[in-house]
């Protein structure tokens, strides 16, 4: 349960004003109905509890910000929002991940993001397209002919971890096991956290070592190669790139593949828009992204300071709510209607700042091609009555399962 009441705790800091206390539990979601799926959740928060910066004492007691401007401001400060520690609930300091770039704060960040800027800019990531295509092809005419399928499953998750780990040079058939270890990354628990790291550094520490032998058309050998600041990256940061890279790769974009079918399957009439334009695409998807964004990333407290009205410690966590922040009457009047046809706002679902996803091309490139694939193979298509989609909340807001059904001629 997670009644967002502002009530007093006694774990409460005395830094915290127990007005700004709104119960919320990151791995349950908000969810003042049965039926609420995490997006609904996030409505429902701002709507029953306000917008602004509050703390809640579930996993350790943290602050989150689902504020679209708090989270502007607070993105683009990295000296107060630092990256430098990410677990929620706290990991011990010392048992914290060092993913690259993304745990390093400015000026060291920039140096270590370059490289991966320059292999996902356009027109590095625009030879992959073809490859991309032919296994689109592939996994959506396996489905088409049956008139159902479990779209998670089948789909979203083949597609895009198969394109990842091709990409960084990883065995295809380590993907079911990977796809687990990451959802032990993305949980509660300290042992199956500290287990996933250890099993991803271990992993991609023996590729590291490979590919240092003998060099393959991979991201991982780029990366060896790469120039950091006037050097090669070490053994040690190399694994903590790849590291990364795969939590970045095996879950973003099967989750937006996920809420977009999600979607469209209630949506027959914007179904029928998109097959009869496939320029219409590159709206609907911008439109996805902004309307189910799904990456909430953690930052620490660097000094002890005002922000939003609140007393911040160092050392306090605080969660960013990039997708509440898309949600928000004052940018976007009608938030709650998927509209292809509104006027672009800029959203948060890559984030803002020096940390913005590096992915960002790769992953507009996939989601295109896999959609107009799919709109040129499969009728249009609805929720199978009986198996509703499964959500699975978290940092990362998800789905465990999206069965989908159509008529086969
Ligand atoms: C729809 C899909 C995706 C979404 C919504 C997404 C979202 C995000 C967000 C919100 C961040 C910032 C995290 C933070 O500030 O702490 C981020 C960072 C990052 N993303 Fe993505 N991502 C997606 C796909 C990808 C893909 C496919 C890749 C590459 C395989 C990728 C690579 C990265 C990297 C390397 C960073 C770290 C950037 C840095 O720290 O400088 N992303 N992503």
């Amino acid at each position: 349960m997670n009644i967002a009441t502002p009530i007093e705790r006694p774990q409460l800091p005395p830094h915290v004003d127990p007005s700004r206390v709104r119960e919320y539990d990151v791995f349950t979601g908000y969810k003042p109905d049965e039926v609420a799926t995490p997006h609904d959740g996030l409505i429902r928060l701002a709507e029953d509890h306000g917008r602004g910066i509050f703390w809640t004492t579930s996993n350790g007691g943290h602050w989150f910000i689902n504020d679209r401007e708090l989270l502007f401001q607070a993105v683009r400060n990295p000296g107060l929002f630092s990256s430098t520690a990410m677990t929620i609930p706290p990991l011990p300091r010392d048992k914290e991940p060092k993913m690259l770039p993304l745990m390093l704060d400015p000026p060291e960040h920039g140096a270590f993001r370059m490289p991966l800027m320059k292999a996902f800019a356009p027109e590095s990531i625009k030879r992959l397209e073809s490859s991309i295509r032919a296994l689109a092809i592939e996994l959506i005419d396996g489905v088409a002919g049956n008139g159902r399928c479990e779209f998670l499953e089948e789909i979203a998750e083949p597609l895009p971890v198969t394109v990842f780990m091709k990409m960084m040079g990883i065995p295809l058939e380590r993907l079911p096991e990977y796809r687990a270890t990451m959802f032990d990354m993305m949980s509660d628990d300290e042992a199956r956290r500290l287990n996933s790291f250890a099993v991803f550094g271990e992993d991609m520490g023996k590729l590291v070592v490979e590919r240092m032998a003998k060099r393959e058309d991979d991201l991982i050998s780029r990366l060896i190669d790469a120039d950091i600041d006037g050097r090669k990256a070490t053994y040690e940061e190399l694994v903590n790139y790849c590291v990364l890279l795969l939590t970045a790769g095996l879950d973003t974009l099967v989750n937006a593949f996920s809420f977009g079918v999600a979607h469209l399957a209630i949506d027959p009439d914007l179904q029928r828009r998109l097959k009869g334009d496939p320029a219409l695409i590159m709206p609907f998807m911008e439109e996805l992204l902004r309307r189910y964004g799904g990456v909430m990333p953690p930052r620490l407290v660097m000094y002890d300071a005002e922000f939003g009205g609140v007393q911040l410690k160092a050392g306090d966590r605080v969660l960013m709510m990039l997708p509440a922040g898309n949600l928000d009457p004052q940018a976007t009047p009608d938030f709650e209607r998927f509209d292809i046809d509104r006027e672009e706002v800029p959203h948060l679902t890559f984030n803002s700042g020096p940390h913005r996803c590096a992915g960002s091309h790769l992953a507009r490139l996939e989601m295109r091609v896999f959609f107009e694939e799919w709109f040129a193979r499969v009728p249009v298509f609805r929720l199978d009555p009986e198996s509703p989609p499964v959500y699975r909340p978290g940092i990362n807001l998800a789905m465990w399962k999206l069965p989908i059904v159509w008529d086969v001629a």
